[in-house]
């Protein structure tokens, strides 16, 4: 590796944060030490494989804990540089890692320094090399070279945002961009990790998996579909793939930077150990067709999807039997928003209890306009509940003069206060009246399907026209479809199968409904239907069959049943 490429290990930080406190008990700093197979499982899927000349490659490791990372990292090299007739202080660059904690370092380095001793190097090279390779520091504060590492491996630390003293958080933020909101720090370690691979490098860690559907997650998946390939992502969340149990949700997650190849994915069982991964490994390796499926030792299931899904809203799960269906019929159809069909949400006030009334006569009959609330759709009819939205705006982005609306002026003068104290109002002191959402007048008189968001099942209902959907409600308009048949097309166990895939399920098994979701799901082009498919979906619709809408959508889909 020439010289230039390797990381400093004389840091200059960028923010320089308050000492971390070292060997407190009370503090968290993520560590959760990993399992021996899980690394073999890591390094074998990243292929850092000794038939290579690993020495003239560079891997990082970022947060080493007790080195169980490093000492099979070590084995590795130690055997290339043995294949490669290289000595191993050649290998004095090959790897570099690093931890927050002193004692850690420590540890890391003995045992380095132990193994080096053993595989003939003298005591003072042995311990050069082992500090070489470990360096105490917050990996996330280095000023890293970009772009300079073929290998990032490990088990970042898994630290809420909130339990990091709030210096060094905004620290992290700083420089990680990833990392927002309420993000857990192991944000940081894949952002800062991906910057560091080189073209073609492969990062690959065991972590929560979280980041992949929540909305902390976002940046990072932009970060990744911009510039990376997903090359790999085994859910482990029953697997004991460290010392101690944790409820981390981990999967081991393999990103290469490079445009997109196919992607492997695996679920594994309580049942995955070292000989189950071994078989994952092997059969990888063998199948690189995409729309390869297998079951595999106790309970691991592996497909090879043709691609990653290429959306930063959220990333879907499910077997990788579904999600090889999904990667299908999302090549083969349409989404639902394409053409002249829109999804959207209905209007958040602020202020329901100013905005929301009952009464018809509050202010100007043409200031009223009909809302439709969640409890209006529980039939399957949209049984309007009475309640009106006072509605501020005169377009979309204006809102309407006062003046022209003396008993609107005298309503909202009469909660002023209170509509001033809403953050809202605060970044435009000068629209105070307003709703948090912009009204859009044009979408009260429009036929359109109205979706609850927390149900157990797609539950649409058709508003004929004349309502203004509630903030809890999503809404479908289009021109080109006829509602009653995309409300078949919708409640179908079809369209479920999308929504199942994108939403993260509640407690108890409720789905989201919103209109990130509703936007995933896939439709035939309205052409494709024929006379009779439409007539019954229209009736599945009108009569709540899901089981007779289902069979349609199955043939309308070409899809022999339901996806399991
Ligand atoms: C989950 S443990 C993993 C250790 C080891 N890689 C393994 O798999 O067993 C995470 C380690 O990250 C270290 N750590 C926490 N924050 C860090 C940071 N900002 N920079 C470097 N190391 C950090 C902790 O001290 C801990 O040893």
């Amino acid at each position: 590796m020439s010289p230039q490429r390797a990381i400093p290990r004389q840091q200059v930080l960028p923010i320089p944060p308050p000492p971390f406190p070292q060997n407190d008990p009370h503090v968290n700093h993520g560590a959760v030490f990993t399992r021996r197979w899980v690394v073999e499982f890591i390094l074998d899927t990243v292929r850092f494989d000794p038939s290579e000349d690993l020495a003239s490659k560079l891997l990082v490791e970022p947060a080493c804990g007790d080195g169980a990372f490093l000492l099979p990292i070590a084995e590795r090299v130690i055997e290339s540089c043995r294949q490669h007739g290289r000595p191993l202080t050649e290998a004095a660059d090959a790897v570099r890692a690093f931890d927050l904690q002193a004692q850690h370092v420590d540890r890391s380095r003995r045992l380095l320094s132990a193994l080096f001793s053993e595989s003939g190097l003298d005591d003072d090279a042995a311990r050069g090399l082992a500090e070489a390779w470990v360096s105490h520091s917050d990996f996330l504060l280095l000023p890293h070279e970009e772009e300079t590492a073929d290998f990032v491996v490990g088990n970042p630390p898994y630290i809420r945002l909130e339990d990091v003293p709030a210096e060094r958080m905004a620290a992290y933020k700083h420089t990680c961009t990833t990392m927002s909101g309420r993000a857990d720090i192991y944000l940081g370690f894949f952002e800062t990790g991906l910057r560091l691979l080189a073209k073609e490098g492969m990062l690959g860690f065991i972590c929560a998996d979280r980041w992949m559907r929540n909305a902390y997650g976002k940046h990072l998946r932009q970060l990744v579909i911009a510039g990376y390939s997903v090359e790999a992502t085994v859910e482990m969340h029953d697997a004991e793939a460290f010392a101690d149990a944790v409820a981390a949700y981990p999967a081991v997650t393999v990103i290469r930077r490079g445009t997109q190849a196919s992607a492997l994915v695996a679920t594994t069982t309580s049942a995955f150990d070292g000989e189950a991964a071994a078989a994952v490994v092997h059969w990888a390796r063998r199948h690189d067709e995409a729309g390869s499926t297998a079951s595999l030792r106790g309970g691991t299931k592996v497909a090879r999807l043709p691609g990653w899904f290429e959306t930063d809203s959220s990333w879907p799960t499910g077997s990788p039997q579904r999600l090889t269906l999904l990667r299908e019929l999302e090549d083969r159809l349409r989404p639902l928003e394409s053409g002249s069909t829109r999804v959207g949400i209905g209007v958040a006030t602020g202020a329901d209890a100013v905005f929301v009334t009952d009464d018809p006569l509050v202010v100007e009959e043409d200031r009223l306009i009909p809302l439709a609330m969640t409890r209006d759709t529980t039939s399957g009819l949209l049984n309007w509940g009475g309640k009106y939205l006072v509605n501020p705006w005169a377009g979309p982005r204006q809102l309407v003069d006062l003046a022209e609306y003396p008993g609107l002026k005298r309503y909202l003068g009469r909660h002023e206060a209170a509509l001033r104290r809403r953050h809202v109002a605060g970044r435009r002191p000068e629209q105070w009246y307003r709703t948090i959402d912009p009204v859009h007048p044009r979408l009260t008189p429009k036929r359109k399907l109205l979706f609850p968001d927390m149900k157990m099942f797609a539950h649409p209902v058709l508003d004929p026209g004349g309502h203004y959907p509630h903030h809890n409600l999503y809404y479908v308009v289009s021109e080109e479809w006829d509602l009653g048949v995309l409300g078949g097309l919708l409640m179908s166990k079809v369209a479920q199968f999308f929504i199942e895939a994108y939403a993260v399920r509640m407690r108890g098994g409720t789905l989201r409904f919103q209109a990130q979701y509703l936007r995933r799901i896939h439709v035939p082009e309205v052409e494709s239907l024929s006379n009779e498919q439409r007539c019954v979906l229209r009736q599945a619709f009108a009569d709540r069959d899901v089981e007779s809408a289902t069979q349609v959508a199955l043939e309308a889909y070409g899809l022999e049943r339901p996806p399991d």
